[in-house]
């Protein structure tokens, strides 16, 4: 009886059925996030970049409070949702996740000032555009086939998938005009036709390595940033510079008819479209500063190094010119996960989309 009594115990240890209980195993067996400085968590440390933010006072308010390479004070939006599926750690940078592939729980591909054009962010030096992200992940999916078989198909089909990436390709590239030539080339509306047709090349390779689970995030109102503002002046009569806005709306409109393609032609998956812009419009009414940024800033917008932030994070919309803080970025997550307004995801947010069978 006692024997008895032990192997179950033995059982339940190794299944996984410990004092935590079931519910703490995770939504999804992994997460794979594709996208830029929003959700780069280190991506670009080793890399010769002016956009990487290894130093303090990034991450001031990270577990530690030191710098890992997010574009942040803290927590980005991929960290919230990565902890709102039951992950108990942040969900690895890609050099990190290929030196142990023996606990995988996902990837993180995200690289500052990285676009879905190639040459997008050029000026910055190096980064990795969502052409390499995509390579990457094959490199990485080639390994999980090796060790798990015919299995690993099963398992990326439960994963889920983000991308939020396209801001690069107008902050970087398109209002650019001296430096980019792209907007000597198209209108704003052949543009964001250019980056979609990309866009959606890079999610049939997607799907084809065994995505089932997508969520894209749509643009965000980049022409309401402190460092947009700073550069071409708010447009008369508003706070924002308004042709910056138009031009990311374009896309933003390009991307819901894209995810509602891509749910009619492949019926075994799911891929649904995350309201950023809807989101920052409400979001910010909730804060004191939603013009300037909490750090002091050099003149590309990133914060200064080893200077002082603002004393109350929360006050703030901005980290720095670009980037939110975490107390956005908290609620970003938040709200793509489960939505709190009906347009804040397309057809459904995250926590309906791990769920779909
Ligand atoms: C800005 O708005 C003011 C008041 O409406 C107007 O007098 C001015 O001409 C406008 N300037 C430009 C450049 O449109
Ligand atoms: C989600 O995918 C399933 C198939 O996996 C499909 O039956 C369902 O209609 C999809 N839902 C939406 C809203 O696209
Ligand atoms: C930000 O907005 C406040 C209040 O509307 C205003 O007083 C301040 O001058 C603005 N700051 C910048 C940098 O535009
Ligand atoms: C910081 O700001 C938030 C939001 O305005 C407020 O709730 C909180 O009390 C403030 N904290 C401190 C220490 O002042």
């Amino acid at each position: 009886m006692r024997d008895v009594i032990i192997s179950i115990l033995l059982f339940m240890i190794i299944c996984g059925f410990g004092f935590e209980g079931v519910s703490s195993k995770p939504q999804v067996p992994c997460y794979f996030i594709f996208g830029d400085s929003l959700s780069d968590n280190g991506n670009n440390n080793g890399l010769i970049s002016t956009a990487k933010v290894n130093y303090s006072p990034y991450g001031v308010d990270f577990p530690a409070g030191i710098p890992t390479g997010r574009f942040s004070n803290g927590r980005t939006a991929v960290d919230i949702i990565a902890q709102k599926l039951g992950f108990k750690r942040y969900i690895p940078p890609f050099k990190e996740a290929m030196k142990s592939l023996h606990k995988f729980k996902g990837v993180n591909y995200a690289s500052g000032g990285a676009g879905i054009l190639p040459e997008t962010g050029r000026l910055l030096g190096g980064r990795v555009c969502l052409n390499q992200q995509m390579k990457n992940h094959k490199i990485i999916i080639s390994k999980l086939a090796f060790k798990n078989g015919g299995k690993a198909m099963a398992v990326l089909n439960k994963c889920l998938y983000t991308m939020n990436i396209g801001n690069n390709d107008y902050i970087n590239n398109y209002f650019m005009p001296e430096d980019y030539i792209s907007s000597h080339l198209y209108t704003p509306r052949q543009y964001a036709a250019l980056l979609i047709r990309h866009y959606s090349h890079q999610l049939k390779i997607l799907y084809q390595n065994g995505a089932r689970k997508v969520a894209l995030f749509g643009l965000g109102l980049i022409g309401c940033t402190p460092a947009e503002i700073a550069i071409h002046g708010a447009t008369n009569g508003s706070a924002c510079v308004d042709n910056i806005n138009a031009a990311v709306l374009i896309f933003n409109d390009k991307l819901i008819s894209l995810v509602d393609k891509l749910n009619a032609r492949h019926t075994d998956a799911n891929f649904t479209y995350i309201n950023n812009a809807g989101m920052q419009l409400t979001t910010s009414q909730g804060f004191k500063v939603f013009n300037s940024s909490c750090c002091k800033v050099r003149s590309d917008g990133l914060c200064q190094a080893a200077s002082s932030p603002c004393k109350n994070r929360s006050e703030y919309v901005f980290w720095d010119s670009f980037h939110p803080t975490e107390a956005v970025n908290a609620i970003t997550g938040r709200r793509a996960y489960l939505k709190e307004e009906s347009s804040d995801a397309h057809p459904m947010d995250i926590s309906h989309l791990v769920k779909v069978q």
